[in-house]
């Protein structure tokens, strides 16, 4: 057991965080008072099978479940793991599960409960529909993956969701061509430039943008309804980094409701929608890919998206333009439109 100490010692200042060093430093002193969780030589003196030989043995907690030692020990049983890191997760989620448990203290029909939504979760799920990553979009852990993995230099571009409506084969069109196919909704004209960091344009680098309608709808979700390729468009820079399109005045909607997490959203007394915002993925070689929206300050629901997608950073201007030579300058026919103006940075690829 001592080598195994040193061993796990190792393992310990190399790969896990502070607070994991915490835990398995008390986890070290439980071993060091003589009720570790590894058996080997005692059942080697005992002749087990070598198969048997290779599990540690989990020590009964004497205090009962409520001692929280469970959440400790149900760990110990992962020693063999073939992957080092699916050791570490499942510890990790092992032990706030275990704590949850514990605060929450649940009777045995909300655990039940609990076991029943993330079977209809999963039921929901199909090739079109993906209703686990709408849950963890609405408890806001989507966004804080890509904050883990999307750490940039200051000044940078910030991502935040894709979303489940972003296609592949979008057509790629001429600078300020007009990606609304069927002419509904107010027409707004989007321009702007993609820099690097340090303020020089960047040529070539490809716009992809997709959005709602005026309604709230995407297209895949108006079949029929909707001409195919509405509101999405691939654009790319110029030489002096610029980019411009016309489109409409998007629309706040709300995620899919008709599902477990449209029911949880509910019971919490939760609104689903997101506000109205256009889509985009900035990307050019040599350069971090820029997953993100613009949101439009105006919106209703501006500060309680429902999954938490609005940075500060992507709020831009939306200025109702009325001047009839402007408008007959961008080839527009009605009475106003909407101008949004928004540069992109690029963060060199690190
Ligand atoms: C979207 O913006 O398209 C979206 C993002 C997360 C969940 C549902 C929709
Ligand atoms: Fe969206």
């Amino acid at each position: 057991a001592s080598s195994l100490l040193k061993m796990s010692q190792v393992v310990r200042s190399a790969t896990l965080g502070k607070r994991s060093q915490q835990w398995l430093g008390s986890l070290r002193t439980t071993l060091a008072m003589g009720c570790g969780p590894w058996a080997w030589s005692s059942r080697q003196e005992s002749g087990l099978s070598r198969e048997s030989r290779r599990w540690p043995r989990v020590p009964q907690p004497s205090g009962g479940a409520e001692t929280g030692v469970r959440g400790a020990l149900a760990v110990t049983l992962n020693v063999n793991a073939k992957d080092e890191r699916l050791r570490q997760v499942m510890d990790v989620i092992t032990r706030h599960l275990h704590a949850a448990v514990k605060e929450i203290e649940p009777t045995q029909e909300e655990w039940m409960q609990a076991i029943q939504f993330l079977t209809a979760t999963g039921h929901k799920c199909d090739d079109w529909r993906q209703e686990y990553i709408l849950l963890s979009d609405v408890l806001g852990v989507s966004m804080l993956v890509d904050a883990i993995n999307s750490r940039r230099p200051a000044g940078a571009s910030e991502n935040t969701v894709l979303g489940p409506f972003h296609i592949g084969g979008t057509p790629e069109y001429e600078m300020g061509t007009n990606i609304c196919l069927d002419g509904k909704g107010e027409d707004m004209v989007v321009r702007g430039r993609v820099l690097d960091i340090d303020g020089n344009p960047l040529e070539g680098v490809k716009i992809d943008v997709w959005q709602a309608n005026d309604e709230g709808f995407y297209d895949v979700q108006q079949k029929g309804i909707q001409p195919d390729f509405n509101l999405r468009g691939v654009f790319r820079t110029g030489a002096d980094g610029s980019y411009w399109f016309r489109a409409v005045r998007p629309k706040f909607y709300s995620v899919p409701t008709d599902g477990p997490v449209g029911k949880l959203l509910d019971d919490l007394g939760r609104h689903g929608n997101r506000p109205a915002h256009l889509h985009y993925i900035v990307s050019k070689d040599g350069f971090d890919e820029v997953t993100t929206h613009l949101f439009d300050p105006d919106d209703p629901y501006i500060d309680s998206d429902a999954v938490f997608g609005v940075k500060k950073s992507l709020i831009a201007d939306f200025n109702r333009v009325d001047d009839p030579a402007r408008i007959a300058e961008v080839g527009f026919e009605g009475d106003h439109y909407w101008d949004v103006e928004f540069d992109f940075v690029l963060a060199p690829k690190g």
